[in-house]
C-alpha cells in the first residue's frame, strides 16, 4: 500500500485543521495510507511515496524544525527524488513558508511537486477545508496513476 506523510507544525491550530482535511482527502481514495505527524525522523522519509508539509508562516519564514529536517536529509544523502511533494499552511499577510518548502522540494530534492502551494489566510473556512481535501485527493490520485 502506498504511504503518504502529512507533516505539519501549528502554534494556534490553523495549519493543523488544514492538515486534518488534507489527510481526509488522501484517505478518500480508500487505498492509500495517510500518516499525520508533528515530527518525523529523517531516515523515515524514505518510507513514504508522498510527503506533504503543512507550515504556517512566522517572521516571513518556515518553522525551524523543517529547516533542520531538510538540512539533515541533504547532509545524510537521503534521496527524495521522484516522491510526490506538496505544501500548505496558514498565514496572516505574506505566507512565505509553503512557497519556500515547495521550492526546496522541487529544486533541491527533485520531488514531483503539486503546484501552487495551498495557503489559508488565518483559520481555514469551509471552502478552504474543501480545497485541502482536494489537495489530498490529487496527491492520492497521482500515486494511484503511478502504480
Ligand atoms: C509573532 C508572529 C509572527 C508572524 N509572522 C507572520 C509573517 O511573517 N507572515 C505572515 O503571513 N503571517 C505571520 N503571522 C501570522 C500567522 O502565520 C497566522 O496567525 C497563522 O494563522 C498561524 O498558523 P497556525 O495557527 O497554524 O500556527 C505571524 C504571527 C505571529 C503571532
Amino acid at each position: 500500500m502506498k504511504k503518504v506523510l502529512i507533516l505539519y507544525y501549528s502554534r494556534t491550530g490553523n495549519t493543523e485543521k488544514m492538515a486534518s482535511a488534507v489527510a481526509e482527502g488522501v484517505q478518500s481514495s480508500g487505498s492509500i495510507e495517510a500518516e499525520v505527524s508533528y515530527h518525523v525522523e529523517t531516515e523515515s522519509l524514505k518510507l513514504y511515496d508522498a510527503i506533504l508539509v503543512g507550515a504556517p508562516t512566522y517572521h516571513h519564514d518556515m518553522p525551524v524544525d523543517f529547516k533542520n529536517l531538510f538540512e539533515e536529509t541533504a547532509v545524510h544523502g537521503i534521496s527524495l527524488k521522484g516522491k510526490v511533494g506538496a505544501a500548505f499552511g496558514s498565514y496572516g499577510w505574506s505566507g512565505e513558508a509553503p512557497k519556500l518548502i515547495l521550492e526546496i522540494m522541487k529544486y533541491k530534492f527533485e520531488m514531483q511537486v503539486v503546484e501552487p502551494p495551498l495557503l489559508s489566510k488565518y483559520a481555514p473556512d469551509q471552502n478552504m477545508l474543501a480545497s485541502c481535501r482536494e489537495l489530498g485527493k490529487r496527491v492520492s490520485e497521482t500515486l494511484m496513476n503511478r502504480a
